[in-house]
């Protein structure tokens, strides 16, 4: 008897293996930390974020925070930061939240990107904290299109090839992660088979391939055509496939994955709803919509999720017929959403849906921290904005020495050691950024 072994891509040291997983597929703003959080929960294999732009990520500061137990990718907005004034009343924005305890080994931080430069440079700030980094080339939406990114990739299949190239030799290798990609299906399947051989030729640990081609709407059913062929290029290369497109369940990807030979499989829209498709017929199988909200609830208190993303998650996960959706729409706050689902028979029924004090004391402490609800403070108007910024260049110009004034020896020290922080804040961000993540206690904290 003859067995065939097949060639692997050998997975690095801090990277993971995608034979054999079920996982959850990148999705802006449906992919956010407690939806993944909850999906792992649920039995998914892995999670991969929603794309983040390189350049969004460039520049970000990266914070411990110890209050979420959460590593935090931060910014300033650049509109205005740089005066005190405005900069008080402006919140720090959030690129990018991972729960390294919870999801760090099991978290594919996804890319978008049409630049092996600043691919590279966005990927190396969080390659510390993830068990690999996706390319996404197979998003049609015009954002990602018109910068060359996503679907557009699939026609400068040449650029593509080296960001992914750039990537494993800069990032994969140094990090000892693994590089992957996401596509779309070509028309013709002469043309999906050369660019899955060119790509495999990168270096890259994992394919995914969504079974649909770039002008398909999210609608219309997956293909699954090419998939065999696909599957059979990346099995001779020893990179790992997985199918996208229309699976519904761990069950589901299961047989699919049997019938068309592929490693593993990936779940959006199904998950978005349920994140409990995950988990296997023998440990219950999908839970009722109830519990995965309830459940889903608790986890956004726990990391602070923020408040417009939690409810337009719930508007994802509560059946648009059921009176638990208008309750929910309705609520401005953690508190009020938690005080009316309480009443709302539905959940009363349910079994380990209750909403307990500690929730409820959960809830209100964000709501503070958030400032909606009982604790919304009236916005600044551009007028005060405005205002303030003014009063602030006029005070900052009183304590200015007149141009041409030589500096004080005071003066040029406390210049110095200005500068000297400043420069040492960045190096923080980039020193943090490569160490693992149980060396980065002593990075900032909030
Ligand atoms: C809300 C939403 C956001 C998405 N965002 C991304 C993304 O950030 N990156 C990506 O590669 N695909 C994205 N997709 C596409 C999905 O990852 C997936 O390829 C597609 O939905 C097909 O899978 P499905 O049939 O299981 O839904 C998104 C899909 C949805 C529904």
């Amino acid at each position: 008897m003859t067995t065939t072994t097949h060639k692997r891509v050998p997975i690095p040291k801090n990277g993971v293996d995608y034979r054999g997983k079920i996982v959850l597929a990148p999705m802006v703003r449906s992919g956010e930390c407690p939806s993944r959080l909850l999906a792992l929960h649920y039995g998914a294999d892995l999670v991969w974020g929603p794309e983040t732009i390189d350049k969004s990520l460039i520049g970000t500061t990266r914070r411990v925070n110890s209050v979420t137990n959460t590593i935090d990718f931060t910014r300033f907005s650049s509109n205005g930061s740089k005066n005190a004034a405005i900069a008080a009343n402006q919140r720090e924005s959030l690129i990018y939240r991972l729960h390294p305890a919870r999801e760090g080994k099991q978290l594919i931080y996804q890319i978008g990107t049409a630049n092996p430069t600043t691919a590279v440079e966005a990927a190396k700030l969080i390659a510390g904290d993830v068990a690999g980094i996706d390319v996404n080339a197979g998003c049609p939406k015009p954002f990602s299109t018109s910068g060359g990114m996503g679907a557009a990739l699939l026609k400068t299949p040449e650029l593509l090839c080296s960001i992914l190239r750039a990537l494993v030799a800069e990032v994969g290798t140094p990090f000892e992660i693994g590089i992957s990609v996401k596509i779309r299906l070509l028309n013709d399947p002469a043309d999906t088979e050369k660019l899955v051989r060119s790509l495999c030729e990168t270096g890259i640990t994992g394919l995914t391939i969504h079974c649909r081609t770039t002008p398909m709407r999210p609608r219309e059913p997956a293909i699954r055509a090419q998939l065999r062929m696909i599957a059979n290029i990346c099995r001779e290369a020893g990179v790992a496939c997985l199918m996208n497109g229309d699976v519904a369940s761990r069950a589901d990807a299961e047989a699919l994955m049997a019938e068309y030979g592929v490693d593993g499989a990936m779940i959006a829209t199904a998950a978005e709803t349920n994140p409990s498709v995950f988990r296997a017929l023998a440990d219950g199988g999908m839970a009722p919509w109830e519990e995965a909200v309830h459940r889903y609830i608790r986890t956004a208190l726990d990391v602070h999720n923020r408040w417009g993303n939690t409810k337009y998650l719930l508007g994802q996960m509560i059946p648009g017929k059921q009176p638990a959706y208008k309750t929910m729409s309705r609520s401005k706050s953690y508190s009020e959403l938690i005080q009316s689902l309480k009443n709302e028979p539905a959940f009363q029924r349910a079994a380990n849906c209750d909403f307990s004090d500690e929730m409820v004391e959960l809830a209100r402490d964000l709501d503070r921290e958030l400032e909606i609800g009982a604790f919304e403070v009236p916005k600044m108007s551009k007028a005060e904005k405005k205002r303030a910024a003014k009063e602030s260049a006029q005070t900052e110009s009183k304590t200015l020495p007149p141009a041409g004034t030589k500096r004080t020896a005071d003066q040029a020290s406390l210049d110095d050691h200005h500068n000297a922080t400043e420069k040492r804040k960045s190096d923080v961000s980039v020193d943090v950024a490569s160490g693992t993540v149980a060396e980065q206690a002593s990075t900032i904290t909030v």
